[in-house]
């Protein structure tokens, strides 16, 4: 098992890209059945390892009306709450339990604003491992209850992801538990890549303009814009790369204010947290430096918008369109829209909005 570096940063797998080339063509993995697991070459578990899964399926590419968005370029709505347990949380977590198994860990421990516990609890009952999840006493109670339905141990906590991140690093270490926090082993990072190597097959190898990515730890942010180096190194896309558009809301937005102020990483714990979006309520995330210069090298920005625009985004989507978004997703369309006003972005740009979990997580 790997975890931190001796610094304490995220270890990113690095993999042999001129042997993927010799043993693979693009043409072919077009021809694999479409789930996560097509990009095996581009994944860690070695060839005989057993996979934990629970049905990793591609997830649609869904069309906004464009009298919604008013832009006049492609707009699509990339549907994660299709995967096991309503959200994009299952691609990393099937990678990170399959390697937890194969390192043959038993018992798992993970701080969660809610989706990542729920599908670790799934993905954990799957591989007979007990599962210790700590939560804020404000994370949504149908995840809650989901996680606890899927067998798993929840501790709610008087305090943001940050302090459940402290309990569960302590009872890693008192009880020789698996930490799967963000970014603390390098597996659930490479499990969400696969989000960026889809889309690239999605798009026929010609990526779109720009990403819109609700961010709280990065990890599909970092993960993403890392499969895309892979398949520039690969020679499997051309050089044009899209902009990665962080989203976060006035609530919480370190990784905005780090972004503006020029700064590498983020500096300190932003606050007060007040956002009602759990998945961005990360006040310092681990990665910020690897989200940061992700936004730079894409030539990408970074956003904020306020939970009221999120609501109005969320409730027009779901009775004008029938779709029914995460409230994470939410607050992408409305960045979208914001920087579509601004000219920050160009009508005719295409461009995906991250729709994170399934609107079922954001019942009012
Ligand atoms: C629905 C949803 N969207 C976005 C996020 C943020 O994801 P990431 O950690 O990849 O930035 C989370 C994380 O909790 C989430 O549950």
């Amino acid at each position: 098992m790997h975890y931190l570096s001796d610094d304490g940063a995220p270890l990113l797998v690095r993999y042999d890209i001129d042997r993927i080339r010799s043993v693979l063509a693009r043409n072919d993995i077009g021809r694999r059945t479409h789930d996560m697991w097509m990009w095996k070459e581009f994944l860690p578990l070695a060839a005989l390892t057993p996979r934990v899964t629970l049905g990793e399926t591609f997830t649609p590419l869904i069309p906004v009306p464009m009298n919604h968005t008013g832009g006049a370029g492609d707009v699509y709505i990339k549907d994660e709450g299709r995967l096991p347990t309503g959200s994009f949380k299952a691609r990393g977590l099937a990678l990170a339990v399959s390697m937890a198994r194969h390192f043959g860990i038993t018992d798992l421990v993970l701080p969660t604003a809610g989706n990542a516990g729920a599908a670790a609890a799934a993905y954990g009952a799957a591989a007979g491992m007990q599962v210790h999840v700590f939560a804020p006493e404000d994370t949504p109670q149908n995840t809650i209850q989901e996680t606890k339905f899927l067998g798993a141990h929840v501790r709610q906590v008087d305090g943001l992801i940050d302090r459940c991140g402290e309990l569960a690093r302590t009872a890693a270490s008192d009880n020789g538990w698996h930490n799967l926090a963000t970014l603390a082993e390098p597996y659930r990072l490479e499990g969400k890549k696969t989000m960026g190597l889809e889309l690239a097959l999605q798009f026929d190898w010609s990526l779109p303009d720009l990403i819109y990515y609700p961010t709280g730890g990065g990890t599909g942010f970092i993960g993403m814009w890392k499969a895309f180096q892979e398949l520039l190194e690969l020679g499997w896309i051309g050089d044009r790369l899209p902009r990665m558009i962080s989203v976060q809301t006035h609530g919480c937005n370190p990784i905005k204010s780090a972004f503006d102020a020029g700064h590498r990483d983020v500096p300190e714990p932003f606050g007060p947290v007040t956002t009602i979006v759990p998945g961005v309520r990360v006040p310092k995330p681990l990665g910020g430096r690897l989200i940061l210069s992700a936004l730079r090298e894409s030539n990408g920005h970074a956003c904020a918008v306020s939970d009221e625009a999120v609501l109005g985004c969320h409730a027009d989507l779901a009775r004008h369109h029938g779709l029914h978004l995460c409230l994470e997703g939410a607050a992408c369309l409305a960045a979208y829209r914001d920087d579509l006003a601004a000219g920050r972005v160009g009508k005719e740009e295409t461009a995906v909005i991250f729709n994170t979990a399934t609107g079922l997580k954001s019942l009012p």
